[in-house]
């Protein structure tokens, strides 16, 4: 085969050199010493929280319908004593939760998380102070609240949690433990509160709440993956790219994470993109 002509030659390797210096300054550079705090871009703290509220609100109503309420289909226990140590069973919601709210208490990221409501199964859970007023005042307008906690002087930020999937409703109706038992599909049945001890994040604040969020979900998921390596061959599921709405399935991490993305990373991206347009 002949060799390239000098000209082929010269462009090839200045194209070449060109992206090779492009992809270091873009991708590799050493960010300079002075682009210090001030000049990243800074949300709200309860822009922060509401961007991860939302990111809880697709992982839970995810985990509800397709891993509790098909996994259920299959044959597969949820329990409220799932992490007991005779008890082989995935968590519920609640407890799903609860998980990536005792994670992120033991993470360096000030950020803290609570589930409660005014007709509580479990009575620990009822709201009362400052957060029973506001989830009172979302009773009546369906909107999340915002406010400073009087004590800690914490942003606190609180959200509907609603039923947003049936087994929520009939889960709650038939507990013998429930205040209340005509729970309907789409009702407001409690609120997640966040809070965060600062009134704004920079974007690398942000991702490292984010973080410590998703490492939280990672963590309950393993531990459920764990339990299920405890069944017997014939009823336990097979962990893989499979979900069981398809049949003796459940989701490996990535898989999950992957489903989560879709659903909320549009949704972030979209923000942190508009904020970067209005600075
Ligand atoms: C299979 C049963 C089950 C399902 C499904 C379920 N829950 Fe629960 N939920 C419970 C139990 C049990 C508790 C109490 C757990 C605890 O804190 O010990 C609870 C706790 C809660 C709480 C905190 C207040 C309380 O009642 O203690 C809220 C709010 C809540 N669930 C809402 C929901 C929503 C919304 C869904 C659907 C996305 C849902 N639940 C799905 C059983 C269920």
């Amino acid at each position: 085969m002949n060799s390239p002509s000098r000209p082929v030659r010269f462009w090839t390797f200045t194209i070449l050199g060109g992206a090779a210096v492009l992809t270091y300054l873009f991708a590799s550079a050493p960010v300079p010493l002075d682009s210090g705090e001030k000049e990243r871009m800074t949300m709200s703290a309860q822009e922060a929280l509401s961007l991860l509220a939302h990111e809880n609100d697709m992982t839970r109503t995810l985990f509800t319908k397709a891993i509790v309420g098909k996994g259920k289909q299959q044959g597969l226990a949820f329990s409220e004593d799932w992490a007991e140590q005779h008890v082989i069973a995935g968590p519920l919601p609640a407890l799903f939760l609860r998980g990536v709210a005792l994670h992120l208490a033991g993470t360096d990221v000030p950020l803290s998380l609570f589930l409660g409501s005014d007709f509580p199964i479990e009575g620990s859970n009822l709201f009362t102070g400052k957060q029973a007023e506001a989830f009172a005042a979302m009773r009546s307008d369906s909107l999340p609240k915002h406010f400073q906690d009087p004590g800690s002087g914490s942003q606190v930020s609180m959200f509907p949690d609603f039923a947003s999937a049936g087994p929520c409703v009939s889960c709650h109706n038939a507990h013998e433990q429930s205040p209340k038992v005509d729970w309907e599909l789409g009702d407001i049945m409690g609120a997640t509160t966040w809070s965060y001890p600062h009134d704004s994040v920079t974007t690398d604040g942000f991702m490292a709440m984010l973080g410590a969020y998703r490492a939280g979900v990672s963590v309950v998921w393993s531990q459920y993956l764990e339990e299920l390596e405890q069944l017997d061959p014939a009823s336990k599921p097979a962990i893989g790219p499979a979900w069981p709405s398809t049949g003796l399935f459940i989701p490996d991490y990535a898989t999950l994470r992957d489903s989560i993305d879709d659903l909320s990373g549009p949704h972030i991206l979209s923000r942190l993109a508009q904020r970067t347009a209005v600075r």
